[in-house]
This record gives C-alpha cells, structure tokens and sequence, in this order.
C-alpha cells in the first residue's frame, strides 16, 4: 500500500518531518522507494538534470510522462506526484484537467504538482474536485523565472512576504494537499508553516517546513555544473563515474578487460572444422 495524502497530513500533525526527493527512472527509483522515502517528485527539473536543456521551460507532458512511468513501476511505498510542465495548466481549466489526469491515468502518478499561488487556486480547486491530489509550489517558481527575473530568494519585502502567506493560504483553501516552498527566506517559511494545515516541503526553505525536498542529482553529487547553495551532496558520484569511466578507457585499450573471468567459454573441439577453415 503506498503512502497516501493523509498519511502526510498526519505526519504534521505529529510533528514527524517528511522527505522527499526526485526521481527520474526506474533504477534510482526503487534504491529512492527501498530507502524509505514516503514521498517522490517526477519534477521538470529533469529537462535540465536528465535531458540537457537550460531550463524547464521545454520540458513537455510526452517527456513527463515517459520519466513518470519509470519512477511508478520502480516504487511500491512512495507516494509519487508528476510535476506539470510549463504551459499545461495555464491556457485553460479543460487542459489542467485533461494533462492532470493524464498523470494519473498514464503515467500511474498518485498526484500533480504545478507552480502558482493565488492566480492558479481556481485551476487546483478544479483538478482536487476531480479527485486528483494536487501538489502547490511557491516562492521561486522556476516556470516563471523570467517573470520573476531570475532564481533568486522570494518574498524578501513585507508585501512580498504577505502574498506569499495568501498564496499559501489560497492553495490550502483550494484543497493542496501539500505546499512547496522554494527560495523562501526561512522565518517567512516558519511563519507560513505554523499558519497552514497542510504540509510545507521546503527546497532553500530552511529548516522550519514540514518536509524537505531535494533534487537527487544534486544530492548525489551527480549534477554538478551548477549546486545551489540550498544543495547538499551526501555523495559525489560524478566523480565515482569519471574514476570507473577511466579505468574501464584504459583496460580496454591496453587489453586488461576482459579477463576469463568476464567470458564464456565452449567446448573448443566444436570450432575445429572452423578453424580449419580459417587457417
Ligand atoms: O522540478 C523539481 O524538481 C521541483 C523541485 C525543485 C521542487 O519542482
């Protein structure tokens, strides 16, 4: 049975902390899931941390979809939640609900998340009531980014501050689940945690949310052109990777790889009619 919606509202009840984190394919998944992570985010992060763009804005719902459906058949436990790309929920109420549900139905995602506070609350309020679990996401909303001009920390003035808490306040009200906060200035993410119900997943949140949510890559040490200062490597695979990649370059070209141990063998008296032949 898989974490669900209020299992985590419980947890905040309770006081007990929830952890998230990205995933992107099957593999990573699972180890995620094993873990114990209660909660996993398909983000659209992926467009930059798997795919290569510069930034989420071309990330599309056939990509989404596809990771999606990696990271579901990866898990059992986790509750996992495809994150809404750019520009699939905005145009209308009709394709918020039919890309929402296409997470749900395809990708086998048990809730969405999208980027928006009090202008997107109608859109939520519309996708809970068709029992999707919807996810918030405010404070640096990277969709935006141009918007906003450029990854910086939200909600830094007093008026700021204040529509961030009614943004917060709007998403609970239109049933959100949960709510990320990214880029808040942590006594403002303390303030809004204490004023909601729901759970607040922080990212360069501080340490007062609900929860924590970090991109894997980053906290794999496995992303590393550009670490946010929000960022913690508990590992650095990239340099694990570079360190086999190598070894592997420079026993295959000097003949060390592979060794009996890495081939199959036969019963050579088979060959011999061929190798007859080759002689
Ligand atoms: O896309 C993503 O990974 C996210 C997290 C940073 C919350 O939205």
């Amino acid at each position: 049975m898989r974490v669900t919606i209020n299992e985590l509202k419980e947890m905040k009840q309770h006081g007990e902390k929830i952890p998230m984190l990205t995933a992107y394919d099957y593999v990573t998944a699972k180890l995620v899931d094993e873990a114990g992570i209660p909660l996993i985010l398909v983000g659209d992060s992926l467009g930059m941390v798997i795919l290569g763009y510069e930034s989420t804005i071309p990330v599309t719902m056939v990509e989404m979809l596809h990771h999606t459906k990696a990271v579901v058949k990866g898990t059992k436990r986790a509750l996992v939640v495809g994150d809404m790309p750019f520009m699939t929920y905005h145009a209308s109420v009709a394709d918020a609900l039919r890309n929402a549900a296409r997470f749900i139905q395809q990708g086998g995602a048990q809730a969405v998340k999208l980027e928006g506070g009090e202008r997107m609350a109608e859109i939520v309020k519309r996708i809970v009531e068709c029992g999707i679990p919807v996810m918030g996401h405010i404070g640096l909303t990277p969709q935006s980014a141009y918007q906003l001009g450029g990854f910086k920390v939200q909600g830094k003035t007093p008026e700021a501050a204040s529509q961030l808490l009614n943004d917060a306040r709007a998403l609970e009200q239109a049933g959100a689940f949960a709510i990320v906060l990214e880029l808040v200035p942590a006594p403002l993410a303390k303030i809004i945690t204490q004023r909601i119900s729901v759970p607040t997943i922080g990212i360069g949140a501080g340490p007062f949310c609900d929860g924590q949510v970090q991109v894997i890559s980053d906290l794999l040490g496995l992303y590393t052109e550009f670490v946010p200062k929000h960022a913690k490597q508990y590992a650095k695979l990239a340099d694990i990777i570079r360190a086999a990649v190598a070894d592997y370059l420079t026993e295959v070209r000097g003949g060390s790889f592979p060794t009996k141990r890495e081939s199959y063998t036969m019963d050579e008296s088979l060959l011999e009619g061929l190798i007859d032949e080759a002689s």
